[in-house]
């Protein structure tokens, strides 16, 4: 660590060598530091930060408001970027068109990872990915990944309004660019990494940041124990 902050590389540089065990080109890494910094945070009213703020304010510590919040990440919220790639990349390399990509997931009953929002929508599109594909269609050699997720997002959208391209997808089809893209890895290595699930490492990384923030926060302002109001989770047949 003392030799690359010497020559003074970033924390994309770090997690190139902790997780991927190369260095890789700079486009690489700022990709990966834009990433973390998009996905720091999105506000107290997220799974993630509802759960640490609950927590933080029964009056735990640190480390406990952190991890109850990062328990949340997973297929719906912040956790959906290796499924994304992988059902992205599967379909991509069948040379599925969207149109066969999506209804075959519907009829699996799977809904296709990395696609629709809660408050996004096809008129409020999300700013994040806007940023992550002008960056990726300047610096990237090649973005067939992300084009074709834009595709998948063009037909899901003539669907309903909310079914936009989200973060992870975003991520989830960028980094298969990223790794296809940057002739630093082999296939099986390619397929290495997305069978294992890397991805979601840089949202559980990122959002650590934010869920930390949110914890001083509650305990800065010394808020009181979480009551939630009973109308929100009253029963009813
Ligand atoms: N694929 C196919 N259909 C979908 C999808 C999807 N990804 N998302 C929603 N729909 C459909 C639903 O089936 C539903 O139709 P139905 O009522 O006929 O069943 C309709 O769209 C409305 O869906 P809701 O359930 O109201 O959407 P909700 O706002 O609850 O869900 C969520 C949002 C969880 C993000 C959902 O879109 C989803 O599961 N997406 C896939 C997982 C994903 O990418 N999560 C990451 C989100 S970004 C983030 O967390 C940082
Ligand atoms: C997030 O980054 O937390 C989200 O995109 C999820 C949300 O509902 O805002």
């Amino acid at each position: 660590m003392s030799s690359i902050v010497e020559q003074g590389y970033g924390v994309g540089d770090v997690i190139s060598l902790l997780w991927f065990k190369r260095s890789l080109p700079r486009y690489c890494t700022h990709f990966m530091e834009i990433c973390i910094m998009l996905c720091a945070d999105h506000g107290p009213c997220v799974s993630g930060a509802h759960n640490t703020i609950v927590t933080a304010r029964a009056g735990k510590d640190l480390v406990s408001s952190l991890v109850s919040g990062l328990l949340t990440i997973g297929p719906r919220f912040g956790g959906a970027i290796d499924d994304a790639s992988r059902y992205f990349k599967d379909a991509y390399d069948k040379g599925l068109t969207p149109y066969e990509f999506v209804e075959g997931m519907k009829k699996k009953g799977i809904r296709v990872p990395g696609i629709g929002h809660r408050i996004k929508r096809g008129d409020n599109r999300d700013k994040r990915v806007e940023l992550l594909q002008r960056f990726a269609r300047t610096h990237f050699p090649s973005v067939k990944y992300m084009e074709y997720a834009v595709l998948v997002e063009t037909y899901t959208l003539s669907k309903a309004n909310n079914l936009v391209l989200n973060i992870d997808g975003a991520i989830g089809s960028l980094f298969l660019d990223l790794l296809a893209g940057s002739r630093m890895f082999t296939k099986p290595e390619i397929d290495e990494i997305v069978g294992i699930g890397y991805l979601n490492g840089l949202f559980v990384l990122a959002r650590s940041i934010g869920l930390i923030g949110h914890t001083f926060d509650q305990k800065r302002l010394k808020q009181p124990l979480y009551r939630h109001p009973w109308e929100d989770v009253l029963y009813t047949k």
